[in-house]
Protein backbone atom coordinates (compact mmCIF):
# COMPACT_ATOMS: atom_id res chain seq x y z
CA UNK A 1 0.00 0.00 0.00
CA UNK A 2 2.86 2.62 0.85
CA UNK A 3 4.11 2.20 -2.52
CA UNK A 4 1.00 3.67 -3.92
CA UNK A 5 0.58 7.36 -5.20
CA UNK A 6 -1.37 9.95 -3.72
CA UNK A 7 -4.46 10.78 -6.03
CA UNK A 8 -4.92 14.62 -5.75
CA UNK A 9 -7.88 16.05 -7.51
CA UNK A 10 -8.97 19.79 -8.90
CA UNK A 11 -11.53 20.90 -11.00
CA UNK A 12 -8.26 22.62 -13.27
CA UNK A 13 -5.48 23.79 -12.43
CA UNK A 14 -6.15 25.05 -9.04
CA UNK A 15 -4.98 22.28 -6.92
CA UNK A 16 -1.50 22.42 -8.54
CA UNK A 17 -0.92 24.71 -5.92
CA UNK A 18 -1.43 21.67 -3.04
CA UNK A 19 0.80 19.33 -5.10
CA UNK A 20 3.36 21.67 -5.19
CA UNK A 21 3.01 22.17 -1.53
CA UNK A 22 2.69 18.06 -1.10
CA UNK A 23 6.11 17.44 -3.09
CA UNK A 24 8.29 20.27 -0.98
CA UNK A 25 6.99 18.62 1.98
CA UNK A 26 7.01 14.58 0.49
CA UNK A 27 9.85 14.69 -2.60
CA UNK A 28 9.66 11.09 -2.13
CA UNK A 29 6.12 10.34 -3.03
CA UNK A 30 4.73 9.40 -6.23
CA UNK A 31 1.32 11.66 -7.12
CA UNK A 32 -1.18 11.62 -9.80
CA UNK A 33 -3.08 14.29 -10.33
CA UNK A 34 -6.42 14.54 -12.01
CA UNK A 35 -7.48 18.03 -13.22
CA UNK A 36 -11.46 18.36 -14.29
CA UNK A 37 -11.17 20.66 -16.93
CA UNK A 38 -13.64 20.14 -19.34
CA UNK A 39 -16.57 21.24 -15.95
CA UNK A 40 -14.00 23.80 -14.70
CA UNK A 41 -15.32 25.83 -12.63
CA UNK A 42 -16.87 24.14 -9.73
CA UNK A 43 -16.82 27.34 -7.65
CA UNK A 44 -20.30 28.07 -9.40
CA UNK A 45 -21.77 24.88 -9.63
CA UNK A 46 -24.47 23.51 -7.13
CA UNK A 47 -23.57 21.12 -4.60
CA UNK A 48 -25.37 17.98 -5.92
CA UNK A 49 -23.59 18.59 -9.43
CA UNK A 50 -20.44 19.11 -7.65
CA UNK A 51 -20.67 16.15 -5.21
CA UNK A 52 -21.05 13.98 -8.42
CA UNK A 53 -18.11 15.46 -10.10
CA UNK A 54 -15.74 14.99 -6.97
CA UNK A 55 -17.29 11.32 -6.94
CA UNK A 56 -16.41 10.39 -10.64
CA UNK A 57 -13.09 12.03 -9.61
CA UNK A 58 -12.40 10.28 -6.76
CA UNK A 59 -13.47 7.10 -8.68
CA UNK A 60 -11.03 7.65 -11.82
CA UNK A 61 -7.97 7.45 -8.86
CA UNK A 62 -9.30 5.34 -6.98
CA UNK A 63 -9.63 3.02 -10.10
CA UNK A 64 -5.66 3.47 -10.75
CA UNK A 65 -5.05 2.45 -6.70
CA UNK A 66 -4.12 5.26 -4.79
CA UNK A 67 -3.44 5.26 -1.25
CA UNK A 68 -4.91 8.30 -0.12
CA UNK A 69 -7.41 10.79 -1.89
CA UNK A 70 -6.65 14.78 -1.28
CA UNK A 71 -9.58 17.03 -2.46
CA UNK A 72 -7.35 19.57 -3.86
CA UNK A 73 -10.61 22.02 -4.09
CA UNK A 74 -11.97 24.17 -1.80
CA UNK A 75 -15.26 24.05 -3.32
CA UNK A 76 -15.49 20.03 -3.69
CA UNK A 77 -13.60 20.25 -0.21
CA UNK A 78 -17.02 22.37 1.29
CA UNK A 79 -19.69 19.72 -0.26
CA UNK A 80 -18.10 16.11 -0.93
CA UNK A 81 -15.25 15.47 1.81
CA UNK A 82 -17.75 13.81 3.80
CA UNK A 83 -19.32 11.55 1.14
CA UNK A 84 -15.76 10.80 -0.03
CA UNK A 85 -14.98 9.78 3.35
CA UNK A 86 -18.28 7.57 3.90
CA UNK A 87 -17.21 5.71 0.38
CA UNK A 88 -13.43 5.31 0.37
CA UNK A 89 -11.29 3.33 3.25
CA UNK A 90 -8.27 4.99 1.91
CA UNK A 91 -7.76 8.53 3.92
CA UNK A 92 -9.75 11.45 2.23
CA UNK A 93 -7.97 15.12 2.83
CA UNK A 94 -10.08 17.70 1.82
CA UNK A 95 -8.45 21.70 2.15
CA UNK A 96 -11.15 22.87 4.79
CA UNK A 97 -10.08 21.71 7.85
CA UNK A 98 -6.23 22.38 7.99
CA UNK A 99 -6.89 25.69 7.05
CA UNK A 100 -9.54 26.29 9.38
CA UNK A 101 -7.39 25.06 12.14
CA UNK A 102 -4.10 27.25 11.12
CA UNK A 103 -6.55 29.89 10.99
CA UNK A 104 -8.44 29.36 15.06
CA UNK A 105 -4.44 28.89 15.81
CA UNK A 106 -2.86 32.39 14.30
CA UNK A 107 -5.98 34.86 15.37
CA UNK A 108 -5.59 37.35 18.35
CA UNK A 109 -8.51 38.95 18.04
CA UNK A 110 -10.48 36.21 17.36
CA UNK A 111 -12.12 38.39 13.64
CA UNK A 112 -10.90 35.50 11.02
CA UNK A 113 -11.80 36.24 7.41
CA UNK A 114 -12.56 34.12 4.78
CA UNK A 115 -12.76 34.19 0.88
CA UNK A 116 -13.31 31.88 -1.39
CA UNK A 117 -15.71 31.03 -4.42
CA UNK A 118 -19.18 31.55 -4.80
CA UNK A 119 -20.20 28.16 -3.53
CA UNK A 120 -17.13 27.56 -0.82
CA UNK A 121 -18.42 31.19 0.82
CA UNK A 122 -21.98 29.90 0.46
CA UNK A 123 -21.78 26.15 1.57
CA UNK A 124 -20.42 27.72 5.28
CA UNK A 125 -18.28 24.87 5.77
CA UNK A 126 -14.98 27.36 6.88
CA UNK A 127 -17.03 29.23 9.62
CA UNK A 128 -18.30 26.19 10.62
CA UNK A 129 -15.04 24.34 11.11
CA UNK A 130 -13.86 27.26 12.52
CA UNK A 131 -16.59 27.86 15.13
CA UNK A 132 -16.43 24.10 15.81
CA UNK A 133 -12.44 24.82 17.17
CA UNK A 134 -13.30 27.82 18.75
CA UNK A 135 -16.97 29.19 18.83
CA UNK A 136 -15.63 32.24 20.25
CA UNK A 137 -14.21 33.15 16.97
CA UNK A 138 -16.46 35.58 14.25
CA UNK A 139 -15.91 34.76 11.13
CA UNK A 140 -16.48 37.09 8.01
CA UNK A 141 -16.82 35.74 4.67
CA UNK A 142 -16.34 37.09 1.21
CA UNK A 143 -16.50 35.39 -1.86
CA UNK A 144 -14.12 36.89 -4.77
CA UNK A 145 -14.85 35.35 -7.57
CA UNK A 146 -12.94 37.45 -10.15
CA UNK A 147 -9.53 36.03 -8.05
CA UNK A 148 -10.00 32.81 -10.35
CA UNK A 149 -9.44 34.12 -13.81
CA UNK A 150 -6.79 36.89 -12.47
CA UNK A 151 -4.77 34.20 -11.32
CA UNK A 152 -5.49 32.26 -14.41
CA UNK A 153 -4.88 35.18 -16.55
CA UNK A 154 -1.25 35.72 -15.22
CA UNK A 155 -2.82 39.22 -13.67
CA UNK A 156 -2.20 38.22 -10.12
CA UNK A 157 0.11 41.10 -9.15
CA UNK A 158 -1.54 43.61 -11.78
CA UNK A 159 -3.11 47.23 -10.80
CA UNK A 160 -6.41 45.24 -11.68
CA UNK A 161 -6.16 43.01 -9.19
CA UNK A 162 -5.18 45.37 -7.03
CA UNK A 163 -8.22 47.33 -7.78
CA UNK A 164 -10.28 44.32 -7.71
CA UNK A 165 -8.69 43.24 -4.14
CA UNK A 166 -9.55 46.58 -2.55
CA UNK A 167 -12.88 45.88 -3.24
CA UNK A 168 -13.34 42.67 -2.24
CA UNK A 169 -11.92 43.17 1.07
CA UNK A 170 -12.39 46.48 2.39
CA UNK A 171 -15.47 44.86 4.49
CA UNK A 172 -12.88 42.70 6.01
CA UNK A 173 -10.81 45.71 6.15
CA UNK A 174 -13.23 47.18 8.50
CA UNK A 175 -14.57 44.24 10.76
CA UNK A 176 -10.18 44.43 11.22
CA UNK A 177 -9.80 40.22 10.96
CA UNK A 178 -6.25 39.55 12.48
CA UNK A 179 -6.24 36.62 9.60
CA UNK A 180 -7.08 35.45 6.27
CA UNK A 181 -7.90 32.33 5.30
CA UNK A 182 -7.02 31.59 1.39
CA UNK A 183 -10.02 29.44 0.90
CA UNK A 184 -9.65 28.93 -2.49
CA UNK A 185 -6.87 27.09 -4.54
CA UNK A 186 -6.10 29.88 -6.86
CA UNK A 187 -5.68 32.76 -3.95
CA UNK A 188 -1.84 31.71 -3.40
CA UNK A 189 -0.83 33.28 -6.32
CA UNK A 190 -2.32 36.59 -5.24
CA UNK A 191 -0.21 36.54 -1.95
CA UNK A 192 1.72 39.91 -2.21
CA UNK A 193 -1.58 41.42 -3.61
CA UNK A 194 -3.62 40.57 -0.76
CA UNK A 195 -1.01 41.14 1.87
CA UNK A 196 -0.62 44.74 0.21
CA UNK A 197 -4.01 45.62 0.79
CA UNK A 198 -4.73 44.25 3.63
CA UNK A 199 -1.46 45.29 5.33
CA UNK A 200 1.04 43.58 8.27
CA UNK A 201 -1.21 43.50 10.87
CA UNK A 202 -3.19 40.29 9.00
CA UNK A 203 -1.74 36.90 8.48
CA UNK A 204 -2.26 34.83 5.31
CA UNK A 205 -3.21 31.34 5.89
CA UNK A 206 -2.63 29.62 2.57
CA UNK A 207 -4.33 26.30 2.78
CA UNK A 208 -2.36 24.34 0.15
CA UNK A 209 0.63 24.75 2.73
CA UNK A 210 -1.52 23.00 5.48
CA UNK A 211 -2.98 20.91 3.22
CA UNK A 212 0.09 19.11 2.51
CA UNK A 213 0.73 19.32 6.34
CA UNK A 214 -2.25 17.36 7.38
CA UNK A 215 -1.13 14.55 4.31
CA UNK A 216 2.08 14.28 5.60
CA UNK A 217 0.95 13.63 9.25
CA UNK A 218 -1.49 11.12 8.23
CA UNK A 219 0.92 9.24 5.83
CA UNK A 220 3.57 9.26 8.33
CA UNK A 221 0.96 8.23 10.75
CA UNK A 222 -0.29 4.87 9.10
CA UNK A 223 2.93 4.00 8.15
CA UNK A 224 2.23 4.61 4.46
CA UNK A 225 5.33 6.65 3.34
CA UNK A 226 6.88 5.37 0.35
CA UNK A 227 10.14 3.39 0.43
CA UNK A 228 10.88 2.95 -3.10
CA UNK A 229 11.83 5.92 -5.03
CA UNK A 230 9.42 7.65 -6.95
CA UNK A 231 8.99 8.76 -10.59
CA UNK A 232 7.45 12.05 -11.23
CA UNK A 233 3.80 13.33 -10.97
CA UNK A 234 1.26 11.89 -13.30
CA UNK A 235 -0.86 14.36 -14.97
CA UNK A 236 -4.70 13.56 -15.99
CA UNK A 237 -7.08 16.17 -17.64
CA UNK A 238 -10.80 15.74 -18.72
CA UNK A 239 -10.37 18.26 -21.65
CA UNK A 240 -7.40 19.00 -24.09
CA UNK A 241 -3.79 18.93 -22.08
CA UNK A 242 -2.86 22.33 -23.82
CA UNK A 243 -4.09 24.87 -21.79
CA UNK A 244 -4.00 23.14 -18.54
CA UNK A 245 -0.15 22.47 -19.30
CA UNK A 246 0.33 26.35 -20.40
CA UNK A 247 -1.32 27.57 -17.42
CA UNK A 248 -0.52 25.31 -14.42
CA UNK A 249 3.29 26.07 -14.99
CA UNK A 250 2.49 29.35 -13.13
CA UNK A 251 0.36 27.10 -10.18
CA UNK A 252 3.33 24.50 -10.11
CA UNK A 253 6.13 26.92 -9.90
CA UNK A 254 7.63 24.65 -12.91
CA UNK A 255 7.26 23.73 -16.19
CA UNK A 256 4.39 21.60 -17.11
CA UNK A 257 4.12 18.64 -19.74
CA UNK A 258 2.81 15.20 -20.47
CA UNK A 259 -1.04 16.33 -19.35
CA UNK A 260 -2.91 12.76 -20.78
CA UNK A 261 -6.26 13.05 -21.51
CA UNK A 262 -9.09 10.67 -19.85
CA UNK A 263 -12.70 10.62 -19.47
CA UNK A 264 -14.41 10.25 -16.03
CA UNK A 265 -18.31 10.59 -16.11
N1 LIG B 1 -10.43 25.00 -7.40
C1 LIG B 1 -11.55 25.84 -7.08
C2 LIG B 1 -11.59 26.05 -5.56
O1 LIG B 1 -10.61 25.98 -4.87
C3 LIG B 1 -11.48 27.16 -7.80
C4 LIG B 1 -11.79 27.06 -9.28
C5 LIG B 1 -13.20 26.59 -9.56
O2 LIG B 1 -14.17 27.36 -9.33
O3 LIG B 1 -13.34 25.47 -10.01
O4 LIG B 1 -12.65 26.31 -5.03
Amino acid sequence: MSERAIGVFDSGVGGLTVLKEIRRLLPGEEIIYLGDTARVPYGTKSPATVTRYALEAAGFLDGIGVKALVVACNTASSFAVETLTQRYAIPVIGVIEPGARRAAALTRSRRVGVIGTEGTIKSGAYSRAIQALDPHISVYPAACPLFVPLAEEGWAEHPVARLTAEEYLEPLRQAQIDALVLGCTHYPLLKKTLAAVLGAGVELVDSAEETALQVAGILRTADLLRRSPAGPPRYFVTDVPTRFERVGGAFLGAPLEGGRQVEID
